[in-house]
């Protein structure tokens, strides 16, 4: 069986559940896939402090370069935040023939326009399932199953933080400080948790999947973003009386290479499947032509459900490293009209 080695970069709420489910299931993934999946090296600026998912010394990684100049690596996993660090290491990655995984919405939908570019011409894949929705295989569903589909519209509650918090105020009448530290606790909240609250990260996300669903790049800076920041517990109880549900609403509608992109608090009807969607869960509706209206609904944030989308695409990259097959659709997908799209 063909071993496909992996450099892990950032050890965090993700990286630990990425950690543990490649050691604990190393067997089961095994036999699912036919490749060894082997976690090399994990860097983390800082060893000298405990972890959920401790680390033998063997895997412990001191230096980027004990990563990237690792010729075994063929698979380099990025899972730390912001955007600067980790353009470079991708493009260091990618320059050094490794394939990608990455959690980064942020990176992919301010500048992954040049990610993908770069990685293209290198023939590298960029794995991003984990970027939008948590555990939810939303990417795979546009990119695969969905395939025949024109996309009419996509739109759906994509970040857990918020949809914590107005949940939290709605049913339990909590205050929205109290709900915000409790998501923190729970390791869904961005390290700036004003990312989550001012509606970016939703926006970050559906400029991807607008990005996916109608095949071109956009331009983020345009994207109208409205987040929860000042919604008064008023707003919810009247709503409430009427019968309507607060939620943070990211919407994506395509025509002729046209897409309006949208992030903002909407009230929803309290008998609409959306409008029942609690807590950390995300729900993302997508209407083609072909299909319909289709639900995916699931945990959006949080360790495991994180883990869970990076490593299916650690196994399909790896698959496909082993079967010695090309890069396969999604880089092309994500950008298949090869333009950039105007936003309305
Ligand atoms: N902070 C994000 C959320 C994490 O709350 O949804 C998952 O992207």
């Amino acid at each position: 069986m063909k071993r496909i080695d992996i450099g892990l970069v950032g050890y965090g709420v993700v990286g630990n559940g990425v950690a543990r489910i490649l050691e604990e299931k190393k067997e089961l993934l095994s036999k699912k896939s036919g490749v060894e999946i082997n976690l090399k090296k994990v860097f983390t600026r800082n060893w000298n402090k405990s972890f959920p998912y401790p680390l033998p010394e063997s895997k412990k990684a001191y230096s980027l370069d004990e990563i990237l100049q690792d010729d075994d690596i063929s698979i380099v996993v990025e899972l730390t935040g912001g955007i600067d660090f980790p353009y470079k290491l991708i493009s260091e990655a990618v320059e050094k023939g490794k394939h990608v995984v990455t959690a980064n919405k942020a990176l992919l939908a301010e500048r992954g326009k040049e990610i993908f570019l770069k990685a293209e011409q290198k023939d590298i894949r960029i794995g991003y399932e984990a970027a939008v929705a948590g555990g939810i295989p939303i990417i795979r569903a546009l990119r695969e199953g969905l395939i025949a589909n024109d996309i009419i519209k996509i739109y759906g509650i994509l970040n857990g933080t918020t949809n914590y918090i107005l949940t939290s105020m709605y049913k339990q009448g909590k205050d929205f400080k109290t709900a915000l530290r409790e998501a923190q606790e729970l390791g869904y909240a961005e390290a700036d948790p004003t990312l989550d609250i001012n509606g970016t990260d939703a926006a970050h996300k559906i400029t991807i999947l607008a990005s996916l669903s109608y095949g071109g790049f956009l331009d983020f800076s345009q994207v109208y973003v409205e987040g929860i920041e000042s919604i008064h517990p008023l707003d919810i109880e009247l709503g409430k009386d009427l019968g309507y549900v607060l939620k943070l609403l990211a919407i994506a509608k395509g025509h002729n290479g046209e897409v309006e992109v949208r992030v903002h608090p909407t009230f929803i009807p309290e008998d609409n499947p959306l409008a029942k969607v609690d807590g950390v869960f995300n729900a993302v509706m997508v209407e083609g032509d072909a299909v319909g209206e289709s639900m995916f609904y699931g945990k959006g944030a949080g360790s495991l459900p994180t883990a869970s989308a990076v490593i299916s695409d650690i196994v399909d990259i790896s698959k496909s490293i082993a079967e010695g097959v090309g890069r396969g659709i999604e880089i092309t997908s994500m950008n298949w009209e090869h333009k950039d799209l105007t936003l309305t």
